[in-house]
């Protein structure tokens, strides 16, 4: 899961899908990172934590990382938030392979439309309330498009 600092959506990705491939038995590694180096080593912002912990989900103890090209090397799917992140991430891509592995987190609801899942560091409350939204249904159909159940 990619966003830009590492500390509003992606972070909020990871709790979700980890917690829903836990809660059926399905093991995979999830993990999340920012483009930007701005927040390494933080916690994830107040109002995502406060946002996941509503809806059951302890993310407070996630710290900050930036994204690698090591990235492409470990995981199967990078998930970006935003065209910016798409950019970012494919510009350290090795060639097709890595690019392949590279899509929008909401194409899982609505295919092919790289849509963005709106940033909300900077606006108001209900930001975290839709984006959590947004994640949750993307992640409920990833994991029927991959796993099947
Ligand atoms: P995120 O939100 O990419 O969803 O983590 C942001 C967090 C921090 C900043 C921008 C976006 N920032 O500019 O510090």
């Amino acid at each position: 899961m990619v966003c830009l600092g590492n500390i509003c959506r992606s972070p909020m990705a990871e709790g979700i899908l980890r917690s829903k491939a836990k809660s059926k038995g399905i093991a995979i590694q999830v993990d999340s990172c920012g483009t930007a180096s701005y927040h390494v080593g933080e916690r994830p912002d107040p109002r995502s934590i406060a946002k996941m912990k509503e809806h059951g989900i302890d993310i407070s103890r996630l710290f900050g990382r930036q994204f690698s090209k090591d990235d492409f090397k470990d995981f199967d799917h990078i998930l970006v938030m935003d065209k910016n992140n798409f950019q970012n991430v494919s510009r350290l891509a090795r060639g097709q392979h890595d690019l392949n592995k590279v899509d929008f987190i909401l194409n899982y609801v609505k295919p092919d439309s790289d849509h963005d899942v709106p940033d909300p560091y900077y606006g108001e409350e209900d930001g975290f309330e839709k984006v959590y939204q947004m994640l949750n249904e993307a992640s409920d159909l990833f994991i029927r498009k991959h796993f099947n159940v």
